[in-house]
């Protein structure tokens, strides 16, 4: 199959090049500066002459704070853009892979979200993330959307990396205790991607929407204090420093985030034989990458 990722820099672009990059298949990894996909015209132009299999949208706004004031941005991104690609996707009749977030929930839930529950994104970045979904959904496109959760890995920023670069100048940390979600690693993300692409070859696959994220839902807190614990363990740092759980009132962020945000992963693993991105092993992976430098 032609594979066509786009925002190949991103933290599950480049996963996806690890995942990707050993397989049978022909796989184009752009990045920006390649395709832009701000620009309509000529990401329709650049697309339909590649004249992909399959496209695997990893790009998106992800300043989740920032979005609250540029809505504007985070709108051409992760909506407006993500509909002209659905629709030249439609045109050339190849699957779109694309991946959402937790953010389109309000967190009230004490249940995990299954993929029929009842969206209701608390801040601008959850909002465009959904009218991104729902475009695709309405294009016409074949599709898989895969919403996931707390992204982490050894690449990029996120919440592992920062634990690590302030554990090096800090002996006390605090860190939001009260809000939950299941912490997801990128490289089984693309894991999973890979494992669908497979089964493009076996089985005749349905447009739908899969939830995917790790077995283990905790606080920032508790993941803050599992990562140090770890890193410690592999020897990535000599000492921890103290982890103080302290509320949302407390930490004041521009976006409102869900309060508890766990996603059901049991569809996926119905669908595909997928397990639920093991957490302990995620940390384990990305400290290991970390130490020896190995992305
Ligand atoms: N990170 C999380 O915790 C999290 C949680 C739930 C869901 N997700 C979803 O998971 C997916 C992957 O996230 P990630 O963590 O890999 O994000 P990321 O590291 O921020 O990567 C996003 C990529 O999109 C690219 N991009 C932005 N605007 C673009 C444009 N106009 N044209 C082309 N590329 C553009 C960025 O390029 P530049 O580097 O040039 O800016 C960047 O490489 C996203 O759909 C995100 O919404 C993430």
């Amino acid at each position: 199959m032609k594979i066509l990722v786009l925002g190949s820099k991103g933290q599950l672009g480049q996963c996806l090049y690890d995942q990707l990059s050993h397989t049978d298949h022909e796989v184009l990894y752009t990045s920006r500066l390649q395709i832009d996909i701000a620009d309509f015209e000529s990401t329709q132009i650049k697309l339909l002459h590649i004249d992909p299999d399959a496209v695997i949208n990893a790009t998106a706004y992800t300043a989740v704070d920032k979005a609250e004031e540029e809505h504007q941005t985070a709108d051409l991104i992760n909506h407006l853009a993500v509909a002209n690609i659905a629709s030249i996707c439609d045109k050339l009749d190849c699957f779109l892979i694309h991946v959402s977030t937790d953010y389109v929930f309000d967190g009230n839930s004490e249940l995990p979200y299954t993929e029929s529950d009842q969206t209701n994104p608390q801040c601008v970045y959850g909002d465009s993330k959904l009218k991104g979904e729902i475009a695709i959904q309405s294009s016409g496109c074949k599709y898989i959307i895969i919403r996931t959760a707390w992204v982490f890995s050894e690449y990029g920023n996120n919440f592992l990396k920062t634990m690590m670069s302030l554990s090096a100048e800090r002996n006390e940390l605090r860190i939001v205790g009260d809000q939950v979600g299941c912490p997801t690693y990128a490289q089984d993300i693309a894991r999973t991607i890979r494992v669908i692409i497979e089964s493009f070859k076996l089985k005749k696959v349905h447009s739908c929407l899969y939830h995917f994220s790790g077995n283990f839902c905790c606080s920032w807190a508790e993941f803050a204090q599992n990562i140090f614990d770890e890193a410690l363990k592999l020897d990535v740092i000599a000492s921890k420093p103290n982890v103080i759980a302290i509320s949302t009132k407390e930490f004041p962020t521009q976006a409102k985030r869900p309060s508890r945000s766990e996603l059901s992963s049991k569809n996926i693993s119905y669908a595909f034989g997928i397990k639920p991105s093991d957490y302990t092993l995620g940390i384990r992976s990305s400290l290991m990458a970390i130490k020896n430098k190995t992305y």
